[in-house]
């Protein structure tokens, strides 16, 4: 009979038990519905609602308990449904009857509720810490490659040269905002929800505070139904890691154009490719072709979380149960990026030689020649105009940017200078490119060290 069997006269149908059951995904639970339970346990001695010493009982059998599943020596079955109807039973069966009082003033709704909290606390500073590892491998690329060359790309054209760090740097500042969603998420989640009871609380004289203060939450929640219906914290965290795996697809495009024969940028290490079973000469960048695919079921999480909730009526529904699958898909697939992405990046090799070629096509350099007109009092948008036709005049005549005499220039540009032969440098490009955010030297160098200083 099941532990809510009391008013049922038969036990459910075998099929309906496997259909119901969500043990085989929320065990995963256990350590927090047992560090829950405890601190629930002492607050019911501290107030007198139950006899200090069976609070103690209830405790030590917790701990058990906790022995037992971590030493595989514990059974799981469909019959008892959920972690929390395995736990109460198993510590009923190590402690006797006294077991049978932990789950006064309380309901499964506020505990799986506490439960879920409580685990993305842990699940939020470790992906918080492992996103840090990631930003240092970038990071790590950055410093051994300060000041490489190569062509940035607007429409995936050539558009103006950039640095190389400037470009991974970009992606550090992703993933620090990517953090601050995190940290976001963590504070809106850090409430304490038990107490709520099913839907209305407890007639019970509890004490939500001793708890809060047990489970180190910065405070409690304010409305019991709001609490056992609410799962915003596993939208938002769910949420939070699309656009962090987003962010992990845009680079791995860019990665896998890299390191393609036409652009010829990267090298992965052997040990993050695969071979094809069919091309002797292929090396292909799975990690990043994986990543990006892996992106697409974390939208799929996210939907299904959004669409779960979209339609129930207050307060608890079971279809609630349906949370943890996609929310565990989640962290578990972010996981999984996170421990392969970072060593792959550290251990990538660049081809500055080839970057820089790419680079050095004059006409990336057309805006800085335009600009010098700018600086010579002409309107942005003349300037524009007369450099447009060089390129054209250039065009028409076979003749590169960076190969025209003083003359041929002042044909089209009667203004053009002396200097004006020398832009067409992508160094000198980019030395000229020192404001805040820019892709100068000296700008990406002073950003690398803020980051080797934030990231220590
Ligand atoms: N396994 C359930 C869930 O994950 C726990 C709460 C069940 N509550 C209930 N009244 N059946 O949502």
């Amino acid at each position: 009979m099941a532990m809510w069997g009391g008013r049922f006269g038969s036990g459910t149908d075998k099929d309906m038990q496997d259909f119901s059951e969500s043990i085989s995904f929320d065990k995963r639970l256990y350590k927090y519905d047992i560090q829950g339970s405890k601190a629930h346990a002492a607050m019911l001695a501290a107030q007198g609602i139950i006899p200090q010493t069976t609070a103690q009982k209830i405790i030590e059998g917790l701990e058990i308990v906790q022995k037992n599943i971590e030493s595989g020596d514990f059974t799981f079955c469909a019959e008892l449904e959920d972690i929390h109807m395995h736990i109460e039973k198993a510590l009923t069966e190590a402690i006797g009857e006294d077991g049978a009082r932990v789950h006064t003033a309380r309901s499964r709704n506020d505990q799986v509720a506490l439960d879920i909290r409580l685990y993305l606390r842990d699940e939020i500073s470790l992906i918080s810490n492992m996103i840090r590892d990631f930003q240092r491998a970038m990071l790590s690329q950055c410093e051994a490659n300060p000041e490489t060359i190569m062509p940035g790309f607007t429409h995936l054209q050539h558009a103006q040269p950039v640095l190389f760090a400037h470009h991974l740097l970009a992606y550090i500042e992703m993933f620090e905002r990517d953090l601050g969603r995190l940290a976001d998420c963590r504070k809106r989640l850090n409430l304490m929800p038990l107490g709520s009871g099913a839907i209305a609380g407890t007639t019970l004289p509890v004490n939500r505070e001793t708890v809060c203060k047990l489970l180190n939450f910065d405070g409690i929640t304010q409305n019991s139904m709001d609490a056992v219906a609410d799962r915003d914290f596993a939208i938002e965290l769910v949420a939070a890691l699309a656009v962090f795996a987003m962010h992990v697809s845009r680079l791995s495009e860019d990665l896998i154009l890299w390191c393609s024969q036409e652009f010829d940028f990267i090298e992965f290490d052997d040990a993050f490719t695969t071979g094809s079973s069919l091309m002797p000469q292929k090396k292909n960048p799975d990690v990043a072709e994986l990543s990006r695919g892996k992106t697409a079921r974390i939208y799929g999480d996210l939907t299904a979380l959004l669409t779960l909730c979209k339609g129930l009526p207050l307060t608890y529904n079971r279809d609630l149960q349906e949370d943890k699958e996609p929310l565990f898909d989640a962290i578990d697939t972010v996981i999984k990026i996170l421990k392969v992405y970072p060593p792959m990046i550290a251990s990538m090799k660049i081809h500055p030689q080839r970057m820089l070629e790419a680079a050095s096509d004059p006409s990336l350099m057309a805006t800085d020649l335009a600009d010098e007109l700018v600086k010579l009092g002409m309107p942005f948008r003349t300037a524009h105009h007369r450099v447009g036709s060089l390129v054209k005049w250039c065009h028409d005549h076979g003749k590169g940017l960076n190969r025209l005499t003083l003359e041929e220039m002042r044909i089209t540009i009667p203004e053009a200078l002396d200097f004006f032969l020398e832009l067409f440098d992508p160094a000198v490009s980019i030395a000229k490119r020192e404001i805040t955010g820019a892709t100068g030297f000296k700008t990406v160098r002073s950003r690398i060290d803020y980051w080797l200083e934030t990231l220590e």
